[in-house]
């Protein structure tokens, strides 16, 4: 077996080496405590390995994404969400008979809880939609089992798939003032949840379906991503063995940060700002350089895509395809491409290999589409539910699963005597 070596002060420790199945080493450090008396510090886990993984593949520096082996762009093209989901979830592609029967479950389990209605009612009118959907979703562990007999389990893995999309747009319709729309069995997972979006009682609304393709495939594109802060979370919430509504509840608030599964409404914050500050591209670029200025390109740069980022490129392509064919004409899309063409002639940028994430362009097709700015993290959180569910089941799984518990070096006073408050 393949080992590295550390040297610390007296001590000289052998230390066994993993290769994963793209080549990918991993040196294990975890007798390296007892052994040495230190820890490794690695602030931002940007070097650290915290599990092995079967589900998805990256590739930073040549931009390649794979889920369960196949490439993003194949997916992407070829595959519908809910088979992506089947995919993650349950290793393998579906066949014809296991995709019909994974959508009837997920149809027949759509409509939530009669009572759980009450608690929209009982948010602000300007709740932030993202707040709302994790806060039903550790609900729900009031209302099913804990899942700890595998049929539990699996039924709960459905009921998350298919009432996500659910509360998310009554956390919508909640947000305007609308009636909740209920889910419908004859269409499909993406048609229904626009459905539940975009139809008023008062109405006739036919879903368009190129709407309903679009949204597909960027459900596709966010469907996993391994070991992200929001996936991180929900493995590091599932290993004390809380249930799987708790630990997703945990996800969704992890990536609803700026830096995170906020991005993609920051950018549109950004583009914004330009536009209404004359459309003076140049001034931002040269700003996200200024270190005295706290500005960052929202949309730009990623810890792993170190040359770009393959869903970036199939969003990009995808943009102006579907703007086209929707006659959507908007102005942030130019100045969308013209910062992306101004900040790559620039030396900062590309040194720091900062190119457009999957955030930059999906705010743009989201707007096209008719989804309002608040609900872009609630829009990832449903394409991003399978990979979660996914990473939680391999966690579970493990038979060397224990609890995460990270370690620190302790910076603060040493020792101190009480000192009591009349000496203060
Ligand atoms: N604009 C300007 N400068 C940037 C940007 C940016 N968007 N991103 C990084 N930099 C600079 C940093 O200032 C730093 O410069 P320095 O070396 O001179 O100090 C260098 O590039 C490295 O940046 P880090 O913050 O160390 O990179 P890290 O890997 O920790 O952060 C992150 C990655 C959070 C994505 C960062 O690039 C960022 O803040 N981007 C904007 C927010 C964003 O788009 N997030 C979405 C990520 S994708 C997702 O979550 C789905």
């Amino acid at each position: 077996m393949k080992t590295a070596k550390l040297t610390l002060d007296d001590w000289a420790v052998e230390l066994p080496v993993t290769v994963g199945s793209e080549g990918e080493v991993g040196i294990g450090i975890q007798k390296l405590r007892a052994q040495t008396g230190a820890i490794t510090l690695d602030s931002g886990y940007g070097n650290t390995g915290s599990c092995e993984s079967e589900i998805t593949f990256i590739d930073g520096e040549k931009g390649i994404l794979r889920y369960r082996g196949y490439s993003i762009e194949d997916l992407a093209q070829n595959a519908t969400f809910l088979e992506v989901a089947y995919l993650l979830v349950f290793g393998k592609l579906p066949s014809e008979d296991q995709l019909s029967g994974f959508n009837s479950e997920l149809t027949k389990h759509s409509l939530l809880h009669e009572d759980m209605k009450k608690f929209f009612e009982g948010y602000p009118p300007n709740a932030p939609p993202m707040s709302v959907l994790s806060t039903i979703v550790a609900s729900l562990s009031a209302y099913y089992a804990p899942g700890e007999n595998e049929a539990e389990l699996q039924l709960n893995i459905v009921r998350l798939l298919a009432k996500l999309k659910t509360v998310a747009a009554f956390s919508y319709k909640k947000s305007i003032g609308q009636p909740y729309i209920y889910p419908r069995n004859d269409l499909g997972y993406c048609a229904d949840f626009l459905h539940m979006m975009f139809a008023v009682p008062s109405e006739d609304y036919t879903v368009s379906p190129l709407v309903a393709k679009t949204l597909d495939m960027l459900l596709i594109l966010h469907a996993d991503h391994e070991q992200n802060c929001s996936t991180s979370t929900v493995r590091m919430v599932g290993s004390s063995d809380a249930n799987l509504f708790a630990s997703i509840s945990a996800g969704i608030s992890a990536l609803s940060g700026p830096l995170h599964g906020g991005a993609n409404t920051a950018v549109i914050n950004m583009l914004e700002k330009i536009q209404a500050d004359g459309g003076n591209v140049r001034k931002y670029v040269e700003l996200a350089q200024d270190k005295t200025s706290d500005f960052r390109l929202m949309g730009f740069g990623h810890r792993v895509y170190k040359n770009f980022d393959p869903r970036a490129r199939v969003i990009k392509d995808l943009t102006h395809s579907v703007l086209e064919e929707l006659g959507v004409d908007d102005p942030l899309l130019d100045i969308a491409l013209k910062l992306e063409r101004i900040a790559l002639e620039e030396d900062y940028f590309v040194d720091r290999k900062l190119y457009p994430n999957v955030d930059f362009y999906s705010g743009i097709l989201y707007r096209a589409m008719g989804i309002p700015t608040n609900m872009f993290t609630v829009m990832f959180s449903i394409g991003r539910l399978p990979g979660w569910i996914a990473q939680w089941m391999e966690m579970k799984n493990d038979p060397g699963k224990r609890i995460y518990r990270p370690r620190q070096i302790y910076t603060g006073p040493t020792e101190q005597k009480w000192v009591s408050i009349d000496d203060r």
